[in-house]
């Protein structure tokens, strides 16, 4: 953000309105602490949907590297003049030796090629492949052969087939047993929809399996990484937490495709691939191709948690199958082996070394532990039946890990004969954390922004686990991350903030889409194969997240909560690490409003502070050819004695920040 401290902003003080002394003033009382800020409260929600991790942020450009989807060649074509009938064939070696995760290899009879268009095999991509002028790519294949004699020649093409990248690698090794082999080459072109070739030269069979291929700018340069330019959205937003891996994923359509979180660590080759429940959901947005790889699993989420510097929350299935779907469900006494996946994934994220799963973490590149404090039982789980299966896993956990807060769902609605029934019974059971969620009209959440001021101080917390306003229906393609909804969730926030006494933990919800391969909008970060952009939604989570101060202080207008008067909504914190005092106003009104915000305080005030706010049309969106369209502006404020005069433009989003002396 751009701090421009304009002549216009320093003369605020001096030109205010007069209107602004006639309107009810807004009191700020920086001394009095009225609740901590939980440093969890404003986090993200990771869920593989919309392709927000194969084909999105997990940075493999191959789609189906291993010939596991449901149909083996989907995602490939094979060509060359030189293919006979079987020379190209899918074998699977499930019962030998014993039984694998990733059955499926290609086996290719190369007979006399020597030129490009004898054989070869090539990829698409997810929505093609985006490859980047003067980026290395990082090609990898397991293979196995009898003994030399093919070489493999890797290619980028471009949309017209043109050669944007090569290299040859000669596999080096013989006999029956496979091997892995890499070779990294520079692309010269950029290309948003590329695809990967693989031709062969020479004599021989050859197996092959896990045909790889990643840019060398992931995350950290790691190996098999994540999309740096995803990740870096995420850390620009300092979350507090980051739970994962959903959502609707979690449970699966059916128990046989829940996310089984033991198969998504240790090495990528042995992580067994799964349908992505997303793949059949929504009919007018099927995605035949979205199967989970797990190339980003459980460990990768715990590393990436670190990486952030957010609190690691998994969420585990708790024994029942989507409930909008197969509703399948465990019976009671077949439970053992969920609650030994929690208990297991407890040691997984803390177990020393020593402990068989704490061992598998360090054989990982971890030895030390992720710190888990916290974990969801169940995503939006509901009724009696979820309630007995929560208890027994409850049981379980607090008696083997009693620090472990456990996350538990109110359902799929925030209000309603289910919501109501779980709520009333989970905060009987004296519940660590309430899950609720709600995609509602912005209306909804103007209106809301009370929700919480009437919650018990000393019941259960809530976690804001899912929200986002909707401007049309859910997933449809109209429904859009306008700044109506965005402005609307500001407004929800500032309730959200005033009652960090009741509420620990808030996410907007889904985080990523692809633009070609979602199935649900609104979501707060859209993406396609080159680019990034946030949405005026992920502006105000990032505006929130980073000035989320320590303490709640109160801020009033005639003695009440700002939470609609005038159509101002408003919180403020202070925080003591950074000496400051933060103050939120939402202006949902389309006039200038002038304010007198006065400011009680022992603490000597500044002369000047920052205003950040975003100001703009109800229906403006960003898009990627105008990513910053809605996107805070910076200016200095002037501070006058104890008074902070504020513009408050139409339709606003304010962050002032006052350094305190
Ligand atoms: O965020 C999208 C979906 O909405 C989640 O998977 C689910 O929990 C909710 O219904």
């Amino acid at each position: 953000m751009n701090l421009k401290f304009t002549a216009l902003a320093c003369l605020t003080a001096l030109t205010f309105n007069a209107a602004a002394q006639k309107s009810m003033p807004i009191i700020v009382n920086a001394d009095k602490s009225i609740a901590k800020v939980q440093p969890t409260m404003w986090g993200v929600f990771f869920e593989d949907i919309n392709m927000g991790a194969d084909g999105g942020i997990y940075a493999e450009l191959v789609k189906n590297r291993s010939f596991e989807f449901a149909t083996p060649l989907m995602g490939w074509s094979v060509k060359g003049k030189k293919i006979s009938e079987g020379d190209v064939l899918i074998l699977n070696r499930q019962q030998s030796p014993v039984n694998n995760p990733n059955p499926r290899f290609m086996r290719i009879n190369v007979r006399d090629a020597a030129s490009k268009t004898d054989m070869g095999i090539v990829n698409e991509g997810f929505r093609g492949m985006g490859i980047k002028k003067g980026l290395s790519y990082n090609f990898s294949v397991m293979y196995r052969q009898a003994a030399p004699g093919v070489k493999l020649h890797i290619e980028l093409l471009d949309e017209k087939n043109n050669v944007v990248g090569q290299t040859v690698l000669v596999p080096a090794e013989s006999g029956t047993e496979w091997h892995k082999q890499g070779v990294s080459f520079t692309a010269n072109n950029t290309v948003a929809k590329g695809k990967f070739g693989m031709w062969l030269e020479g004599n021989g069979v050859i197996d092959l399996d896990m045909i790889s291929l990643f840019p060398g700018d992931t995350w950290k340069q790691r190996p098999g990484g994540l999309r740096s330019d995803m990740v870096q959205l995420l850390a620009d937003m300092k979350p507090g937490f980051i739970r994962f891996p959903g959502g609707c994923v979690v449970e699966g359509r059916d128990l046989a495709t829940r996310y089984p979180w033991k198969k998504t660590i240790g090495p990528v080759e042995n992580r067994e691939l799964n349908i992505n429940r997303w793949n059949t959901e929504f009919k007018h947005r099927l995605t035949g191709d979205y199967f989970q790889t797990y190339g980003l699993g459980f460990f990768e989420y715990f590393q990436l948690a670190e990486d952030i510097g957010a609190q690691p929350l998994p969420i585990i299935n708790c024994g029942m199958a989507c409930q909008f779907n197969t509703a399948e469900l465990v019976p009671l006494e077949q439970l053992g082996s969920y609650v030994q996946d929690a208990l297991d994934l407890v040691e997984f994220a803390n177990g020393n070394v020593n402990t068989p799963w704490g061992k598998k973490r360090a054989e990982m590149g971890h030895p030390e532990p992720f710190n888990l404090k916290m974990m969801g039982i169940g995503n939006e789980n509901w009724g009696p039946q979820y309630l007995e299966r929560l208890k027994i896993f409850t049981d379980s956990l607090k008696k083997h890990y009693p620090d472990i807060k456990i996350v538990n769902s109110s359902g799929t609605d925030p209000n309603g004969a289910r919501f109501d029934f779980l709520n009333n019974a989970l905060r009987k059971n004296k519940a660590d954390i309430i899950d609720e969620h709600y995609y509602r009209s912005p209306d909804w959440f103007f209106s809301n922004a009370t929700r919480y001021d009437s919650y018990d101080r000393n019941g259960s917390k809530v976690f804001a686990g899912e929200y986002a306003a909707q401007s049309d229906g859910i997933a449809k393609p109209t429904n859009q991350n306008n700044w109506q909804c965005a402005i609307a969730e500001a407004a929800f926030m500032t309730g959200l903030e005033r009652n960090a006494a009741v509420v620990s933990m808030a996410s907007y919800a889904p985080l990523f889409a692809h633009a070609e391969g979602w199935q649900w909008t609104p979501d707060m970060i859209w993406v396609d194969n080159l680019h990034v952009y946030g949405t005026p939604n992920y502006y105000v989570q990032k505006l929130y997240s980073l000035y989320k101060g320590t303490d709640v202080v109160s801020i009033t207008t005639g003695n009440k909560a700002v939470a609609g008067q005038d159509s101002l909504y408003a919180s403020a914190v202070v925080d003591h690490k950074s000496n400051e005092l933060i103050i939120k106003i939402v202006n949902a009104s389309k006039k200038v409003q002038t304010r007198s915000v006065q400011l009680k305080s022992n603490n000597k005030l500044p002369l000047t502070g920052i205003h950040t706010y975003i100001s703009n049309d109800l229906k403006a969106v960003n898009t990627f050819e105008n990513a910053v369209n809605v996107s805070p502006k910076d200016e200095r404020i002037a501070v006058k004695g104890k008074t902070l005069p504020i513009t408050l433009q139409p339709y606003s989003c304010n962050v002032v920040r006052l350094a305190l002396r």
